[in-house]
């Protein structure tokens, strides 16, 4: 029997856990993610508990021993707690999972006191090891599905062949995992996750993103996995090239940009924003973006819609248009100084009747800056002046 060693921290709040449970009459066990990771000798944030008993009442106890904050989720239910600042520890009872027959959807989920129906409803092998919590037989590794062979193979595995058309979540789960882990997918898997690809169309929108935005997370080049694995085909969605990508990745150092939602318009990039059901926040990006081009960029007004964009668009047009990136480059780097010194009481008082007049001579003042012909308030005033002995204030 394979046994892990954990670190001293780790042991004693592992421990604790147990000997709760046993004296609440249930076993425990650490599974998934944090079990996977220990084996790889990677680091792990969130730790997950099952327990064959009630997991809501051992967090609940759990939480007053380790004076900790308590979240009860109603859903499953479960409950993590958190302690230290840091520490945040899932619980969630031992689960089985039925799924409907004829459609894409969630599971029927059940209650169970058996450890290896929980295991026997996840994703990938090398996710479905369990390490015993329980005293007397702390540390020990219960692995019915060999994940830990395939940990050392290096490899991602189902655990049965309809895990994929159950819950086509796990192909992105899949590709990620091979992407984060630098495992391969396992050539049968390989076979079923190509086969199952057009579930992907039927899951519900919010499943899809959350799904997709977990993948950007991880960086630019998720995207390439996803083409290499037939999704973005199958989705429909654009593939922005290899050095779209990778100014993505310099643009969001450079400006310090989050490039989950620039690479998301990426995406999409040929398809009407009405076939998705996104934020109308979003979908105001999305149609503001799109009014912009390479001759737009080299035209002076650019920068009254560049001041709606939000960064994650203005790094979608640093990545797509190279030949005028420096314009974006430009309005990153000077946003701040763009701004008018003058507002529309000073231009009143300076003569200028309350008129739309007002905002035109706002904009010439911005495009002054833009181009570099206004640095400061004396010639903003000088321009309205200009304006009201009749000349042309256009640039
Ligand atoms: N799981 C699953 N199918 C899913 C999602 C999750 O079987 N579609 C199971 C897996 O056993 C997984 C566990 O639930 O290990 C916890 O899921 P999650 O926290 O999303 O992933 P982790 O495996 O912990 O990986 P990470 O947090 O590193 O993404």
């Amino acid at each position: 029997m394979r046994r892990i060693n954990f670190q001293s921290e780790l042991r004693s709040v592992f421990k604790e856990i147990g000997q709760i449970a046993r004296k609440l009459g249930y076993s425990v066990y650490i599974v998934g993610g944090p079990v996977r990771d220990i084996l790889l000798g990677r680091s792990f944030q969130d730790v997950d508990v099952v327990c064959v008993g009630n997991a809501v009442k051992l967090a609940k106890v759990f939480s007053r021993r380790v004076k900790g904050e308590f979240i009860y989720r109603r859903r499953y239910p479960n409950a993590t707690v958190k302690w230290n600042n840091s520490a945040k520890v899932d619980f969630v009872s031992a689960r089985s999972e039925v799924y409907p027959k004829n459609r894409i959807g969630l599971p029927r989920i059940r209650r169970t006191k058996d450890l290896l129906i929980d295991l026997n409803r996840r994703d990938f092998t090398v996710n479905a090891i369990a390490v015993d919590l329980n005293p007397g037989t702390f540390g020990n590794l219960y692995d019915p599905f060999n994940g830990l062979l395939d940990c050392q193979k290096k490899l991602i595995r189902v655990l049965h062949p309809n895990s994929f058309k159950e819950d086509p979540t796990r192909i992105f789960r899949a590709i990620r995992f091979s992407m984060e882990l630098s495992f391969q997918i396992e050539e049968n898997t390989k076979k079923l996750l190509n086969r199952d690809l057009k579930f992907l169309k039927q899951l519900s929108q919010a499943r899809l993103w959350k799904e997709i935005k977990i993948c950007l997370n991880d960086g630019s080049d998720v995207l390439n996995y996803l083409k290499k694995f037939g999704v973005l085909r199958v989705l429909n969605f654009s593939y922005p090239g290899q050095g779209f990508l990778e100014r993505v990745d310099v643009g969001s150092i450079q400006f310090d940009v989050n490039p989950v939602n620039t690479l998301i318009l990426a995406l999409i990039e040929k398809k009407p924003a009405r076939c998705y059901s996104f934020e109308r926040s979003f979908i105001q990006q999305i149609n503001y973006v799109r009014e912009i081009n390479n001759k737009a960029l080299r035209n002076i007004e650019v920068v009254h819609k560049l001041f709606k964009l939000e960064d994650y668009s203005l790094l979608f047009l640093f990545a797509r248009y190279p030949k005028n990136s420096i314009i974006i480059e430009n309005f990153f780097d000077n946003r701040e100084k763009l701004k008018p010194e003058l507002n529309g009481e000073d231009i009143k008082k300076l003569g200028v009747n309350e008129s739309p007049e007002i905002g035109k001579l706002m904009k010439r003042i911005i495009e002054g800056r833009w181009i570099g012909k206004i640095s400061g308030r004396n010639e903003e005033v000088d321009l309205v002046e200009r304006y009201l002995g009749g000349k042309d204030v256009s640039w």
